[in-house]
């Protein structure tokens, strides 16, 4: 089945992207669908396991392997992270951007996808702006890709160290995860959620653990129809209301890049929604504060919850080096059985 590329713009419907015979290759990681529980707890363990090992025997693990990291959008922690991540277990990494490749001269996915290959790279990590672009380059290439997120999709590897650091704060020590490892957790995810792939992996995702999601913003930025998105997801439009059940608040940025001309008023917006000293420790001074990044410190939460003792954006931040480690060997050391038409 050919995949399409497709904008899930003023949708939270499933976009419409073939997941049953993709990924053809077994050390993609395309969308969080892809992961099996067993294979949740193999990223988890190795995760673990790479974080704590000795850096000079860890370097050897895929030393002198090719790993090409394609941004086709701006990135901070996710370029980063998978780079340190890719060198941490020794390979080589190149970074193609599109700002400074012949990218900027018209050159398409799928030949610098073919390019990268033919310059020895054994996976591609790629951040694109159109959602379904890794599924066209795993196809083209027919090499291990890593979503590094994709248009208004998914961002699986966010969705995996957020669920590292939710475990660490709130199931420290937990072993092996299952689908009651996050019962009686409430995950309210709250504002720009239309856009938002980080939303939309991390609700594929925790309800899969057993944890309840909570959607929380206005509608032009959480369509009514978001309380059909799964099980285990529900939409509270109260913001205290939804605090006040919460044991994570994950604030989202409101992506001002991908508004199209969509009117909100902030100031409503921040009475609304933002997270702020008080609300948080008067309704939820126990709750964990995530945020993917990065943030807008006076917008979606104050500074003062920025930089506070709830909150985990940092280790968020850490955990990425060490999902991403993972995740790049899994991609590069995943038998394929050779099974690609
Ligand atoms: N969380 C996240 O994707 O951040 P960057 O855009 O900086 O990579």
């Amino acid at each position: 089945m050919t995949p399409t590329v497709t904008s899930s713009r003023r949708t939270l419907q499933p976009v419409s992207i073939p997941t049953s015979s993709f990924p053809y290759n077994p050390g993609s990681l395309l969308s969080i669908q892809n992961l099996s529980m067993e294979d949740l707890n193999r990223v988890l363990r190795r995760a673990d396991e790479l974080e704590s090992q000795d850096p000079l025997e860890r370097a050897r693990i895929l030393a002198k392997r090719r790993v090409a990291l394609l941004f086709y959008e701006s990135s901070t922690r996710t370029r980063t992270s998978f780079e340190l991540a890719a060198k941490a277990l020794g390979a080589d990494t190149t970074l193609v951007s599109n700002l400074s490749s012949s990218i900027e001269k018209g050159e398409s996915l799928k030949d610098t996808g073919l390019t990268l290959k033919a310059l020895g790279a054994e996976a591609i990590i790629l951040r694109h702006n159109s959602s379904g672009a890794p599924w066209l380059l795993e196809q083209y290439t027919h090499l291990p890709v890593l979503n590094a997120g994709d248009g208004m999709h998914e961002h699986p590897t966010q969705a995996l160290l957020d669920l590292r650091t939710i475990l660490q704060k709130l199931r420290p020590g937990v072993g092996e995860v299952n689908d009651k490892t996050l019962a009686g957790v409430t995950v309210t995810i709250t504002g720009d959620i239309l856009h938002s792939r980080v939303a939309r992996s991390n609700m594929l995702l925790l309800p899969r653990l057993g944890a309840k999601v909570v959607l929380c913003g206005p509608k032009e930025l959480l369509p009514e129809l978001a309380a059909n998105a799964g099980p285990g997801i529900g939409i509270e439009r109260d913001f205290e209301a939804a605090l006040k059940q919460s044991q994570v608040m994950m604030m989202l940025r409101i992506q001002a890049e991908r508004l199209s001309g969509l009117q909100l008023d902030l100031e409503e917006y921040k009475k609304a929604y933002q997270l702020t000293g008080d609300r948080l420790h008067a309704l939820a001074p126990e709750a964990v504060v995530l945020h993917p990044g990065p943030i807008i410190r006076g917008l979606e939460l104050t500074a003062g919850v920025a930089d506070g003792p709830q909150s985990a954006i940092l280790q968020q931040v850490t955990n990425g080096v060490a999902i991403r480690m993972a995740v790049v060997e899994r991609a590069l050391t995943a038998k394929n059985d050779g099974g690609r038409a």
